[in-house]
C-alpha cells in the first residue's frame, strides 16, 4: 500500500503540482489523500481537481476562533491517517496542538536559506539587504515559525538586474526539485524529524 500523505496550499500550487507530477511518475511513491487549502481562491484547489484529488476548503473564518479552525483542520487532515503532512505553500500559522497531534510527520518549503529570512517577503528583503546568495530550505516543522530541522537547501545565485519576481522564480524552480525529493526520502526511511538531512 502508498504512505497517505496530505498537502495543505493557499496560492498557486506550483509546488503542489510538482509533488502531483512526482507521484503521477511514481518518482514519489504515495498516494495524495487530500489537498486542504484555507482560501477558497487558491489555485492549488483547482490543480487538485484536475488531477482527481479530494480538495478541502477550511476556511479560518468560518469559526469562532483560530483555536476551533485549527481542531477542525486536525479533525479533517486524521480522517486520512496521513505518513506525512505536507505544507506547500499554507500560509497560515500553525499552533502548538497541531505540530503535537502530527509529531515529526510534518514537512515546509520556505523560500529562503534557513535560518536567513524567516518570515514574509523573502525575495524583496534579500535584495534589499544587499545579499548575493538566496534559495529555499525543505525543513519539519515545529511550533516555532520557519523552524525545525533541516531537511534540503538549494542555493539561488542573485543576479544585480534581479527583481522580486524574477528571483522569486528561479528559487521557485529549485523548489519543484528539491520538495518532491524530501517527500521521497522521508517515505522511503531515509530521513527522520532526528536524522533530517538528505544524502
Ligand atoms: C513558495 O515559494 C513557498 O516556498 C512559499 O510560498 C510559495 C508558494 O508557492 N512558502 C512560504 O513562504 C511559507 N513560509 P506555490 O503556491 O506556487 O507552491
Amino acid at each position: 500500500m502508498l504512505p497517505p500523505i496530505v498537502i495543505l496550499a493557499s496560492g498557486s500550487g506550483s509546488n503542489l503540482q510538482s509533488i502531483i507530477d512526482h507521484v503521477n511518475g511514481g518518482q514519489v511513491k504515495a498516494k495524495i489523500m487530500a489537498v486542504i487549502s484555507d482560501n477558497p481562491d487558491a489555485k492549488a484547489l483547482e490543480r487538485a481537481q484536475a488531477a482527481g484529488i479530494e480538495s478541502v476548503l477550511v476556511r479560518q473564518s468560518d469559526y469562532p476562533s483560530r483555536e476551533k479552525w485549527e481542531f477542525d483542520l486536525i479533525k479533517k487532515i486524521s480522517k486520512y491517517k496521513p505518513a506525512l503532512v505536507v505544507l506547500a505553500g499554507f500560509m497560515r500559522i500553525l499552533g502548538e496542538r497541531f505540530v503535537t497531534h502530527f509529531d515529526k510527520r510534518i514537512m515546509n518549503i520556505h523560500p529562503s536559506l534557513l535560518p536567513a529570512y524567516r518570515g514574509l517577503n523573502t525575495h524583496q528583503r534579500v535584495i534589499d539587504a544587499g545579499e548575493t546568495e538566496h534559495g529555499a530550505t525543505v525543513h519539519f516543522v515545529t511550533s516555532k515559525l520557519d523552524n525545525g530541522p533541516i531537511i534540503l537547501q538549494k542555493r539561488v545565485k542573485v543576479r544585480p538586474e534581479d527583481n522580486a519576481e524574477k528571483l522569486a522564480r528561479r528559487v521557485l524552480e529549485q523548489e519543484h526539485i528539491i520538495y518532491p525529493e524530501a517527500i521521497r526520502q522521508f517515505l522511503e526511511g531515509h530521513i527522520s524529524f532526528e536524522n533530517p538531512t538528505c544524502r
